[in-house]
């Protein structure tokens, strides 16, 4: 029996070798963690349980019969973070260059079917050449098999992507169906297609970092939500983002106690807001100013900065921040933030996640690029997404509420359950001179003086929409904390459903 212990601790040193110490020094070199010092990190120490740690490839061509790599490039299964379990795969860039096998594609689906089943987050940690060339459509088959798993679990289970390394052509298409990717500054980078490839088609010189690189994605396109400096800090990031969410859509999210008073008042925002409403201000001090600890965990910060997105929490509750930015482009709703705001509205709603509007918008943003792109489409993705969420939905009117973009941001009228409105709050279809400029278009100077400060009188307040009760609340800015608090006291026990329907047809 001892040879047969023996022969087996040989066997697991072999599998845990990887790609053996030639490729493990080349990934050191290239400034990489190898996969299970990747998980190592990212678990609770010693939670790690791994599965399918000796399967093989079952490819026999271009000599892949004489190579067999126990685990095959993927290391998979499940662990803890903070003591909650989670599922987690690495790809093993010193295998195949983690290249995905039909093999390792098995394994990874066993593990997304029981994270799905078992109610648990799935994590997987990318570095890969992709699809295995020698296995030809297997692996493709493999990369639909997971494509497929992903899309199941899409509401099940939170689903986060690290991208640690090369991703490319359609090994993308797992991470983007995901919810939360994660890049490495520098060291990671995703294209459909490469740069070589792009050469040749659009004559388009490029290097792999400007086209796919970390900034490129957190700035540019918007696939990544965070990126960290290197693996350790993007792996705590995930560990962090953990922390806000429910392990499954049947859970709620964990409760987190905090010395926080929900009484605690904040007289610096009595002078937050300047007196000209023409002036910026930066929202995310308002929001670090009332959330619990001042800690705001931002999403996409880098991505249509005119809308802020991310986690909090209100007396020990997660909550989900939707904020118009008047410090970037006056806080304008364009085609990309209407498109990060209501997919984060989204993933609240999928894992009962309340939503906090904090709305400062001075309406659409103009222009032929805007309307051309198809502003109107991706502008209604946020009423949709809005309306469509049966979680607590609190909006907050700090400063400007015009036009069509009031109706979308989480009005009354579309669905919110307590709106609240400072009392310096204007809600209009548009600003005063806009306004003016309309009405009064053949008037004298004089004429349109008054009727410009008429319309200020009217309506740069929020006593109009008080009076009809599509605001519930005129607070001060210095009790924020305490109302939002009591706000979401009040529909903590909310249960509202949809109409029965296979789904919606959101405008995409
Ligand atoms: N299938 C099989 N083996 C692959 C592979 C793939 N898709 N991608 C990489 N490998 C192998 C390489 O042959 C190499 O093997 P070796 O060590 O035995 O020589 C090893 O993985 C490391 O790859 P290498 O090219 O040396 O690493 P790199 O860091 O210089 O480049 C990539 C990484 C990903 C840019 C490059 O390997 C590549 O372009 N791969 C193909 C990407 C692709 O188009 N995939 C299909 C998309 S679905």
């Amino acid at each position: 029996l001892q040879e047969i212990y023996q022969s087996f601790e040989e066997k697991n040193k072999a599998a845990e070798a990887g790609g053996g110490e030639k490729a493990i020094e080349k990934q050191k070199q290239s400034g990489k963690q190898t996969a299970r010092e990747r998980i190592d990190m990212l678990l609770d120490d010693n939670t790690f349980v791994e599965i399918d740690k000796f399967i093989l490839h079952e490819c026999n061509h271009y000599g892949m019969q004489n190579s067999r790599i126990p685990g095959d490039g993927v290391v998979a299964g499940y662990g803890k973070i903070d003591g909650r379990l989670v599922y987690v795969y690495a790809y093993d860039f010193t295998v195949y260059g983690g290249s995905l096998s039909r093999t390792n594609a098995n394994k990874i689906v066993k593990v997304q079917k029981l994270a799905m089943k078992n109610g648990a987050p799935i994590i997987a940690l990318n570095d890969s050449g992709g699809a295995r060339i020698q296995e030809g459509v297997m692996a493709l088959s493999g990369f639909s098999d997971i494509f497929y798993q992903n899309i199941k679990a899409s509401g099940v289970v939170p689903q986060i992507s690290a991208i640690l390394g090369p991703c490319a052509g359609g090994a993308c298409y797992s991470p983007a169906l995901t919810d939360f990717i994660f890049m490495v500054k520098e060291k990671s980078y995703m294209f459909v297609t490469g740069p070589d490839v792009v050469k040749t088609v659009t004559h388009e010189e490029l290097t792999k970092e400007e086209l796919g690189g970390a900034t490129t994605h957190a700035s540019k396109s918007g696939v990544a939500h965070f990126v960290g400096e290197d693996e350790e800090e993007t792996l705590m990031m995930i560990r962090e983002l953990l922390s806000f969410l429910p392990s499954n859509n049947m859970e709620d999210p964990p409760v987190v106690p905090t010395h926080d008073s929900i009484y605690r008042q904040s007289p610096k925002l009595q002078t937050l807001i300047p007196d000209d409403p023409n002036i910026p201000y930066d929202m995310k001090k308002l929001i670090e100013e009332v959330v619990d600890e001042h800690y705001f965990f931002e999403i996409m910060s880098q991505f249509a900065q005119n809308i802020v997105i991310g986690f909090a929490r209100m007396g020990g509750r997660t909550v989900g921040i939707v904020a118009n930015q008047p410090a970037y482009l006056a806080g304008v709703l364009d085609i990309d933030a209407s498109d990060k705001a209501a997919r984060f509205i989204r993933f609240c709603d999928c894992f009962d996640i309340p939503i906090i509007t904090f709305e400062d918008v001075p309406g659409f943003l103009p222009g032929r690029d805007q309307e051309h792109n198809g502003i109107i489409r991706h502008g209604a993705k946020v009423v949709f997404a809005y309306v469509e969420a049966t979680v607590p939905k609190i909006t907050l009117i700090t400063r400007k509420a015009y036009g069509g973009a009031y109706v979308v941001m989480a009005s009354k009228e579309s669905g919110a359950d307590v709106n609240l409105a400072y009392p310096n709050a204007e809600i209009a279809v548009m600003g005063a001179a806009g306004a003016v400029n309309i009405l009064y278009r053949s008037s004298d100077e004089t004429e349109r003086q008054k009727a410009l400060s008429e319309y200020k009188e009217l309506f740069a307040n929020p006593y109009r929409a008080a009076e009809k009760g599509y605001i519930d609340e005129i607070i001060l800015p210095k009790d924020t904390r305490y109302k939002l608090i009591q706000a979401l006291e009040m529909t903590a026990n909310k249960t509202e459903t949809n109409p029965p329907k296979k789904h919606g047809n959101i405008p995409l």
